[in-house]
């Protein structure tokens, strides 16, 4: 497994796009090609088939996937191993995304399925996040939940391994009526995380990256990257365009 570097991480998760592996690989060379000085972590998560494709375009960044099985290998039709992402190039996986769990995943599944991308090498992007808020603050209780369940029985070493990205379903760009998250909401958030991880894990000094997710673009991503403990940012829409996604990076890179 990679070493987590102590240095911001900005991860793009493309998610079903682009259409083509011609369009494809231009995104990702347009982005490769203006990143060589950059200090900050840098992961593309794009569709699987790209993967193998984008192993040998550039060191400097990242591969990571968008889903994988819990199965090691098998009668699975359909389904793609850890150990297969890891053997072809991928070091990041992206679990619990709220667009997997629309499809019935449930934290048992992510659970099983970060222990095995752990044994696999490959290091979990662990998504959390209400759909809605109310006045009755339940939605501390059902993140509390999703990180308790999801990292249920790993390994207390394993923890700081995993990155936690925060992202609150009703401030992604998809959402129908969505509405802006702001940097308070993330730290509010981000503190009460690192609380359950130590009451838990006892991981006090060995706190996880934890990320926020959920339109950042380049006129937002400061005030998520500046929080005191934030450790990055999973950027759905805006990492579609090579020109906001080098944005985003120049923005880390002058606050890291
Ligand atoms: P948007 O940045 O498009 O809101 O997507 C967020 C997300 O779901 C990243 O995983």
């Amino acid at each position: 497994m990679i070493k987590l570097m102590n240095k911001k991480i900005i991860i793009a998760n493309w998610k079903m796009n682009p259409n083509s592996l011609k369009l494809a690989e231009k995104l990702f060379t347009d982005i490769a090609k203006n990143i060589s000085d950059a200090k900050s972590e840098i992961v593309i998560c794009p569709p699987f088939l790209y993967l193998s494709k984008f192993k040998k375009m550039s060191h400097k960044i990242k591969l990571g996937a968008q889903n994988c099985s819990y199965e090691e290998s098998g009668a699975f039709t359909g389904e793609i191993s850890a150990e297969m992402l890891y053997d072809i190039g991928a070091r990041y996986v992206i679990l619990g995304h709220s667009e997997r769990r629309s499809f019935g995943e449930t934290n048992e599944d992510i659970n099983k399925k970060i222990k095995t991308a752990l044994s696999s090498g490959l290091i979990p992007i662990l998504c959390i996040g209400e759909k809605e808020r109310n006045e009755n603050h339940e939605y501390f209780n059902i993140v509390k939940i999703q990180i308790l369940e999801c990292l249920n029985g790993v390994k207390k070493d394993f923890i700081s391994k995993i990155i936690i990205a925060y992202e609150p379903i009703w401030s992604i760009s998809t959402t129908p009526g969505r509405r802006d998250a702001n940097g308070d909401d993330f730290y509010e958030m981000n503190v009460f995380i690192r609380k359950i991880l130590s009451d838990k894990f006892g991981v006090k000094n060995k706190m996880p990256k934890i990320i926020y997710g959920g339109s950042v673009n380049p006129k937002n991503a400061d005030e998520f990257l500046k929080e005191k403990n934030s450790d990055g940012v999973l950027v759905g829409n805006a990492s579609l365009s090579s020109e906001k996604f080098l944005k985003i990076i120049n923005i880390t890179e002058g606050i890291s």
